[in-house]
């Protein structure tokens, strides 16, 4: 029966092998590692990001995530051929290079543990069967063990075994290290470093036991211990591996606390180690596992999406957050943007509000970059930037990289996409609904959600008897610098009413907090009438004769392309296109109006007809050049009861990662896609809300295939079991 916690290879695909770096990758909240193999493979790109570790090189024009040391490395030669993946599969019996078997690699998510079954001969006929494994502990953040086990097939080999830290990796030619001390003693191998300009200091160290007598030396920035060992026909041995890892954001000997750690880690072993991890993946998904009956490929992928989230939060840090591509691949520079709060951070708010909350008091903690931005743009109270890092400021880059023709685009989002502020106002609400903790609010939220509710207050301008919001992007990024985008002029709307509403509620509740805010944020009267006047007049683009929002005024104006004949496609109708024209037609990117009626849901106080016009209208000039778009749709879709079409952009989003269809998977893992699948489950398909009486409620659409959909969730904390069957028959018990 086929295991719906595995994802495996088998056998090699040489061809998808930065694909499945990405996907493969393991870790623990504090770190992630991409699952490039143990031995040299040309073209790899090993990389272990960690958290809160950004640096800025010279001539950059922004940080990055830094790639740390790879802790990977384990050479292994087998009667003096060098095990490796190049060996021709088909020279089997005298092969020159040695040969491959037989292949099998196999992420566990379940439990957070990727294996590699491998079936190799060495030169002189010996086969040897290799067994490797490791994982990113989750019980101990700092230790990330490996285990190869080989055992002899045919023949008595010799075995020689080199396991190496590699402080060579950069960031795709970057090198953000410094002040490298590499050592080597006994079974010990380690490395201090520290980066350039941001100088966070790292210490990995690694401890490795295996038969032998063991021999360290350090060649450059690869510190090695070697050993030796004759493996006999029919014997399994085991080479156990354990690295650890710290910077200076944990303790301010990161080198020490790492050696020490390596030793402490070697004297509890594998098998005890693994069980402690094992035991802590189980408690995640015993309240995070979606079950979804009648369909396995839709299940696997849900875990998928959970687990690669569930890898990326973090645990003990409330410094630092998720970026649009976890911590799986360089793409986008480790940087945070919405993702985060509209799409990754929801289904931690209903299934771990622990983890939410740690997101959200990322945000918190950045509220001063967020108000140096708002200053230094004229405005008051805090404006979050679109692209964020350690240092809360504005990081998205104003220039693209070179393109084929020598030229730079430039970037417009960090000047104008500005919904990020509401985005993550909209979080802090949704986790405080949800979860009912006031702690939070009053202590933190409610100072995200009004500072912010400031900002918009002085960025609005009042035009024409209205309120307007120019110079805009919402999320349909293809059209740049436009004025009232329905999407950011209906959210602040929404945003300034349930400022006023939190105001009272803290007055009422809180009345110390209430008094903190009210003077720190000078809260006057007149500026929550400000906020009033903003909610009757603000400009909202709506063609009442064909009863539709209007993306922005002058949408409609531009070259209509029906997006449909344009399938089967596997490009983007913008890259079909052409930049230039692209933007000057109705192509959108990704769900802008949609995303709209998916967030505010019954909010919107629009009819089933507006929202079935507004779908009828964008979704055919939709792109989907979003990994963030598929999901969206799948949401509303599912609510107007287009089931057929819900499954259909579901199944879309699903395969972003998994098949890999938009290519560029190698960049990391599209963590957006991973959050917004499994709200389109639960908000879209189970069709579960809060209603007016603040009682959880599941409304479902599930696809005709799908017998039922069961899945926890926390409600003002209790814990809520959910069966929502197919036809639709529901049944919720405590
Ligand atoms: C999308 C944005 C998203 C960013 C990072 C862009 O292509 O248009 O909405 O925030 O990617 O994932």
């Amino acid at each position: 029966m086929r295991r719906l916690w595995n994802i495996e290879e088998f056998p090699f695909h040489p061809e998808k092998i930065l694909h499945h770096e990405t996907i493969f990758s393991i870790g623990n909240g504090y770190l992630s590692t991409r699952a490039s193999f143990e031995e040299d493979y040309a073209g790899q790109t090993p990389a272990t990001l960690i958290h809160g570790v950004y640096n800025h090189v010279p001539g950059a024009l922004v940080p990055e995530l830094v790639n740390a040391p790879n802790w990977l490395p384990i050479t292994i030669r087998i009667d003096g051929t060098l095990f490796h993946l190049n060996a021709k599969t088909t020279d089997y019996l005298y092969p020159p290079r040695g040969a491959l078997l037989g292949y099998r690699r196999t992420l566990h998510i379940d439990e957070g543990l990727l294996r590699r079954e491998v079936l190799f001969r060495a030169k002189t006929g010996s086969v040897v069967r290799l067994v490797f494994e490791r994982f990113a502990s989750l019980s101990d953040q700092h230790v990330l063990a490996q285990r190869v086990q080989l055992f002899a097939v045919d023949g008595n080999p010799e075995i020689v075994i080199e396991s190496s830290l590699d402080g060579t990796v950069t960031n795709a030619g970057n090198q953000h290290w410094g002040d490298f001390q590499v050592t080597a003693k006994g079974s010990i191998i380690s490395i201090g470093a520290k980066t350039q300009q941001s100088g966070y200091r790292l210490g990995m160290a690694s401890k490795l036991i295996a038969p032998g007598k063991h021999k360290a030396k350090v060649k450059g920035l690869q510190p090695t211990v070697m050993t030796a060992f004759t493996l006999k026909q029919q014997e399994t041995i085991t080479v156990d591996k354990f690295t650890t890892v710290f910077t200076s954001r944990d303790t301010h000997e990161p080198l020490t606390a790492a050696q020490k750690k390596a030793d402490q880690a070697a004297k509890k072993g594998y098998d005890a180690l693994l069980s402690a991890h094992r035991n802590e993946w189980a408690k995640y998904w015993r309240d995070s596992d979606i079950q979804i009956m009648g369909d396995d490929n839709a299940q696997l992928s849900l875990r998928f999406a959970m687990y690669h989230i569930l890898i990326a939060a973090p645990r003990h840090d409330q410094q630092v957050s998720i970026g649009a591509k976890t911590l799986s691949g360089l793409g986008y520079k480790g940087h945070v943007f919405w993702d985060t709060e509209l799409f990754i951070l929801p289904p931690l708010t209903l299934t771990q509000p622990h983890l939410a909350r740690n997101l959200l008091m990322y945000r918190y903690n950045k509220l001063l970059g967020a108000r140096h931005k708002a200053q230094a743009n004229g405005y008051e109270g805090a404006m979050f930037p679109w692209e964020s890092t350690d240092t809360g400021e504005e990081t998205t880059p104003q220039w693209s990289d070179v393109q084929p023709d020598g030229s730079r685009i430039r970037i417009w989002t960090g000047d104008s996409e500005q919904h990020i502020s509401t985005d993550i106002a909209f979080a802090v609400l949704q986790y405080w609904r949800w979860t009912g903790d006031d702690e939070f609010l009053r202590s933190y939220g409610a100072e995200i959600f009004l500072d912010t509710a400031v900002f918009w207050g002085s960025r609005v301008e009042a035009k024409n008897g209205r309120y307007e919001i120019s110079q805009q992007i919402g999320p349909d990024e293809y059209h740049e610098n436009i004025d009232n985008s329905v999407f950011t002029n209906r959210m602040v709307v929404w945003h300034l009413q349930r400022a006023l509403e939190m105001v009272d509620w803290l007055k009422a509740h809180a009345p110390n907090d209430h008094q903190r805010l009210v003077t720190a944020l000078k809260l006057t009267p007149e500026r929550l009438n400000h906020w009033r006047d903003i909610i009757a007049k603000m400009y909202i683009p709506f063609d009442h004769e064909k009863q539709i929002h209007i993306q922005f005024p002058g949408f409609f104006d531009m070259e209509y392309i029906p997006v449909p004949l344009y399938e089967p496609r596997t490009a983007s109708v913008q890259a079909i296109l052409g930049h230039k024209r692209s933007i000057q037609t109705q192509v959108i990117k990704q769900a802008d109006v949609v995303m709209l009626m998916a967030l505010l849901g019954d909010e919107l106080g629009a009819s089933r007809e507006v929202i079935l016009n507004n779908w009828n209208t964008y979704y055919p000039r939709t792109d989907h050049g979003s990994s963030l778009s598929p999901s969206m749709h799948t949401w509303v879709a599912a609510r107007l009861g287009l089931s057929e079409t819900a499954y259909e952009l579901f199944q879309h989003a699903a395969e972003i990662d998994l098949k890999d269809n938009k290519g560029n998977v190698r960049d990391g893992i599209h963590g957006a896609a991973c959050g917004g699948l499994i709200q389109a489950v639960l908000f879209g398909m189970c069709g579960l809300h809060i209603d007016a009486d603040g009682k959880l409620k599941t409304a479902p659409h599930l696809p005709e295939h799908w017998q039922q959909v069961s899945f926890h969730v926390y409600y003002r904390g209790r814990r809520r079991a959910f069966r929502v069957k197919n036809p639709v028959k529901v049944s919720p018990s405590a």
